[in-house]
């Protein structure tokens, strides 16, 4: 369960993203599908971190906004991309039918795209906004987190590895990049955004890349002890694609032990920015337990 204060700014993020969707001038159907995926719930975890970060060094919400709206585009052309046919062929995503499945592949394919591209246009126009060093570094932050170095290379070991076996550390590392890339980059542009200095930068990407890390260990625990209902997604896809996850190696109770104990380091790196770090830890601790 989030918290009032996690509930009031994933509204906050919802509100900003309806409003990308209304300034957009693009044909309907285009705009229908996008708003079909972003708009159609999520637990905008990534855009919260960006939010969340920034203000730990005391950044009002409404200026990295745009920031993080464009993370939740990319994380929702990514589930789109995700659920087609030729990736995990998934029908169900968020309580209702996937992209594809409601407008045809070939739409489903162009909204990914679409809100791929238009996250970087979002992004930009912000910049201008904020000072010339912080600007570049944010956008090469987004561009290497969603790339080939980043959730795209991840997918494709996903996809090209399915059927294989993978060893646990060649698991560890596509979850990294498939899941842990962008999450972990969110949390660097909050710090960016935020001013932080170069050390502050690299722990707070750490405390990134536990919670990113955690983060796919407990969506491979969900996958097998969800519900469709509380996930709103297919349940038991990995095992029926026979992917290699944290549970198909370690088992229910290890995986989550390695989840918790990334989510300790991680509590362990905010806990010397005091009180004002309580929502990233919050987070860390939702994750964690989180049923959906
Ligand atoms: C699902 O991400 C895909 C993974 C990286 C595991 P989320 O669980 O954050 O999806 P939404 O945005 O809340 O639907
Ligand atoms: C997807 O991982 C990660 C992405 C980059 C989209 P999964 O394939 O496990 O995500 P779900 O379970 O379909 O949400
Ligand atoms: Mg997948
Ligand atoms: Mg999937
Ligand atoms: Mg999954």
């Amino acid at each position: 369960m989030f918290s009032q204060r996690q509930e009031t700014i994933k509204q906050d993020i919802e509100q900003a993203l309806s409003e990308v969707i209304d300034s957009l001038n693009c044909p309907s159907c285009l705009r229908q599908a996008m708003a079909y995926s972003l708009l159609g719930g999520g637990k905008r975890l990534r855009g919260m971190l960006v939010l969340l970060t920034a203000e730990l060094f005391k950044l009002e919400l409404n200026r990295p906004m745009p920031i993080a709206c464009a993370f939740e585009m990319i994380h929702a052309y990514s589930l789109i991309h995700d659920d087609l046919p030729a990736l995990d062929n998934d029908d169900y995503r968020r309580g209702r039918p996937s992209n594809h499945k409601q407008f045809g592949e070939a739409l489903a394919l162009l909204a990914g795209d679409a809100l791929l591209t238009h996250a970087f246009a979002v992004a930009a126009e912000a910049c201008r906004t904020y000072q010339p060093k912080t600007a570049f570094a944010i956008m090469c932050e987004i561009a290497r987190a969603a790339g080939p170095d980043g959730m795209v290379g991840g997918q494709v070991i996903d996809t090209v590895e399915t059927g294989h076996a993978l060893s646990l550390s060649e698991l560890e590392k596509m979850h990294n990049l498939k899941t842990g890339a962008m999450i972990s980059a969110a949390v660097r542009c909050g710090a960016l955004l935020g001013g932080a200095e170069q050390e502050q930068l690299d722990r707070l990407g750490r405390y990134g890349q536990c919670l990113g890390l955690a983060f796919q260990v407990v969506d491979d625990i969900l996958d097998v002890t969800g519900s469709k209902q509380e996930l709103g997604k297919t349940i038991g896809k990995d095992s029926q694609q026979g992917k290699t996850t944290y549970v198909s190696l370690l088992g229910i109770e290890q995986s989550q032990q390695v989840a918790d104990d990334l989510l300790a380091e991680a509590k362990a790196i905010i806990e010397p920015f005091g009180s004002p770090g309580r929502p990233l830890i919050d987070l860390a601790e939702y994750i964690g337990s989180r049923r959906k």
